[in-house]
């Protein structure tokens, strides 16, 4: 039997690299691949729709998936940074403003969460099985030197608590399921392209290099990782 993995947020850069590496992954029979807009099936893929902001929608595309057994992976790559007319990343704490901050924790930290809600019950407990979601290095609290960016920063290490948090209970029930945050390193999206000056070419990935280094780390996962933020290249980093 192959292996079943959900991917949600399978319309961005990272997601999308994903989808298509897993879809031509013999271990995999079946990926299913969500987003707002949906997509065409495909080989092993199966789109599916959902909204972060729609808790019906994710506990139906659940509830859909689940009918057709275990999944071995959930994969959140969903996220946002900036929006245009939108929120942006503050500078300064001057710059704060509520709902902009509300929308930010919406969906990187509460959106995650209900994914969670609905998701984790889906993993197989007989063998391993992993939920990962995309994090990012600048919402490790320790690491951060820099500041700025509130509100992103605040919703990644919210999103890297609750990471921690599923990691805790998940253990009772399912000793061989890992739960990882993952920082996918400066990758040539949608997400960092206003912020791309000045890294250098070297460390600014192609989404498929990173969806290539991600699966690495995945794949290199023990249950005893199981609650940490996990860099592309494997480090674990401080939360
Ligand atoms: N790119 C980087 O350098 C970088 C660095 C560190 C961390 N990350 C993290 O990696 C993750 C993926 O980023 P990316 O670079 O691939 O960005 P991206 O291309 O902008 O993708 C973002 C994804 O989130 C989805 N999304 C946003 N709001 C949603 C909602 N309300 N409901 C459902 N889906 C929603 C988008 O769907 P739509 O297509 O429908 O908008 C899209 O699939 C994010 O969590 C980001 O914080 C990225």
């Amino acid at each position: 039997m192959g292996l079943r993995a959900a991917v949600l947020g399978a319309s961005g850069g990272i997601g999308a690299a994903l989808v298509a590496q897993l879809a031509t992954d013999p271990a995999i029979e079946r990926v299913y691949a969500g987003s707002r807009r949906g997509g065409t099936a495909g080989g092993p893929v199966q789109p599916f729709r959902f909204d972060l902001r729609d808790a019906g929608s994710i506990a139906a595309a659940a509830t859909q998936i689940g009918k057709e057994g275990a999944v071995d992976l959930v994969f959140v790559a969903t996220g946002m940074l900036h929006r245009a007319g939108g929120p942006a990343p503050e500078k300064s704490f001057r710059a704060i403003d509520g709902a902009a901050m509300a929308e930010l924790f919406q969906v990187n930290a509460i959106g995650p969460a209900v994914i969670a809600r609905h998701f984790l019950p889906l993993l197989a407990r007989d063998r391993r099985a992993v939920f990962a979601a995309l994090s990012a290095r600048v919402g490790s609290i320790a690491d951060n030197r820099l500041g700025g960016w509130h509100s992103y920063r605040a919703s990644k290490a919210a999103l890297n608590m609750l990471i921690a948090n599923f990691a805790i209970e998940l253990r009772r029930t399912h000793p061989q399921a890992i739960v990882a945050a993952l920082h996918p390193g400066t990758v040539d999206t949608g997400l960092s392209a206003p912020f791309q000056r000045g890294v250098p070419v070297a460390r600014l990935f192609s989404p498929e290099t990173s969806a290539r280094h991600l699966r690495k780390v995945l794949d290199a996962l023990r249950p005893e990782d199981s609650g940490g933020l996990f860099a592309w290249d494997g480090e674990r980093l401080p939360y």
